[in-house]
């Protein structure tokens, strides 16, 4: 009989110090996060400073807490994964440099995962993938889609030129005065407001899968800065609703397209703003005639968290990806870059 496999992942890249354990690539055992989110709201977004600070005082915490979770101890493990990138470098680094010495104190292997591939393996804890796969990414500092035809091959088919979702949401959050991350806010209010303003929709040239969302962004604050030099009375639930249905619009219509092109079985959705409700009953409704089958995660994997960076980081270790001891944190790192490193020559 086939030994269980332990995977112990750390996720560091932004606000939340993670860790969590997978047992036989899809199984999650034990799923801590430490959220900082408190710390930043006063200053209505994520300060690195403090980021990189909050982790350095809870990864021991986190770690020690997910083996108790998983009643497991570190010779257990079978192999220590860690985000390498992208991120906010300095917070990348502690989680980078604890899997590190994790690993190399009990001469563990060490496998570095990219965040966005983590988004995606997110899925596989609930569902077993189907290739051609195509996955929506849609997160804070992520707007893509991308291709799989196996597992640990992404081709990026469409990516946004300038803000991503998470990003446009949380800056027009900002100007309508609501807390940090603003997603969740304008989501909320979107539900009781009506689609009264008709801002421009960025669909780019035809057949482009790119995104653009700064010129909704700039819009909608335009409008909101005029209607008060005017004195005017705008609803800010109608102003979340607007916004909230061009955005959902252009991001449901291009998965769409994309998933016939390319005849794909499968569509995933994935990062934090997966979690949003309208664009979740948007695809839903879309995809309900579709052939392919459609997997939005349940909220808790869609934000970050190290459940995902170990279902990702385990089938890397299958199929042979490890890092050196000199594995450095990769702010910029590239998703098609990734996939290609880590591998020895023979298995390349
Ligand atoms: O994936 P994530 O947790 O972190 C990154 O890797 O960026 O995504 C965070 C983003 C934030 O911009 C947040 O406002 C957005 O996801 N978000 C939402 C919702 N929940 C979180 N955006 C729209 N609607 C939501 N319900
Ligand atoms: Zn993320």
């Amino acid at each position: 009989m086939k030994r269980d496999e332990y995977i112990l992942a750390i996720e560091t890249s932004c606000d939340e110090t993670a860790a969590a354990i997978v047992k036989n690539e899809t199984e999650l055992i034990a799923n801590v996060i430490a959220s900082q989110i408190e710390s930043h709201k006063r200053f209505g977004g994520v300060v690195p400073e403090i980021a990189s600070r909050h982790h350095i005082e809870q990864i021991t915490v986190v770690l020690e807490e997910v083996l108790q979770e998983a009643q497991l101890s570190v010779e257990d493990i079978d192999a220590v994964a860690v985000t390498e990138g992208p991120g906010l470098v300095g917070a990348l680094l502690v989680g980078v440099n604890a899997a590190k010495s994790l690993a190399f104190s009990k001469q563990k292997p060490l496998v570095g995962v990219h965040h966005i591939a983590g988004h995606i393996y997110a899925n596989r804890l609930e569902q077993e993938f189907e290739f051609p796969l195509l996955s929506l990414v849609v997160s804070g500092g992520h707007t893509e889609l991308i291709l799989m035809h196996e597992h640990g091959s992404f081709e990026t088919i469409g990516e946004t030129r300038d803000d991503a979702a998470g990003e446009a949401y949380d800056k027009v959050a900002r100007t309508l005065g609501l807390p940090y991350p603003g997603g969740p806010e304008i989501d909320k209010l979107a539900a009781t407001g009506a689609e009264t303003i008709d801002f421009p929709r960025a669909w780019l040239e035809a057949g482009s899968y790119d995104f653009s969302f700064s010129g909704l962004k700039s819009a909608v604050l335009n409008k909101l800065h005029n209607a008060k030099q005017k004195q005017e009375e705008l609803r800010a639930e109608d102003v979340a609703a607007s916004f909230q249905a061009n955005v959902v619009d252009v991001l449901s219509t291009k998965t769409l397209e994309a998933a016939r092109e390319h005849n794909v079985k499968q569509v995933i959705v994935a990062g934090g703003v997966a979690a949003n409700s309208g664009l979740r009953s948007a695809l839903e409704a879309k995809f309900s005639d579709e052939a392919c089958s459609l997997l939005i995660p349940p909220l808790s994997l869609c934000t970050d968290n190290a459940a995902m960076i170990a279902a990702a980081g385990a089938v890397a270790y299958r199929q042979g990806h490890r890092a050196e001891w000199d594995l450095n944190a990769n702010p910029a790192l590239s998703l098609e870059r990734y996939a290609a490193s880590g591998l020895t020559k023979e298995q390349e």
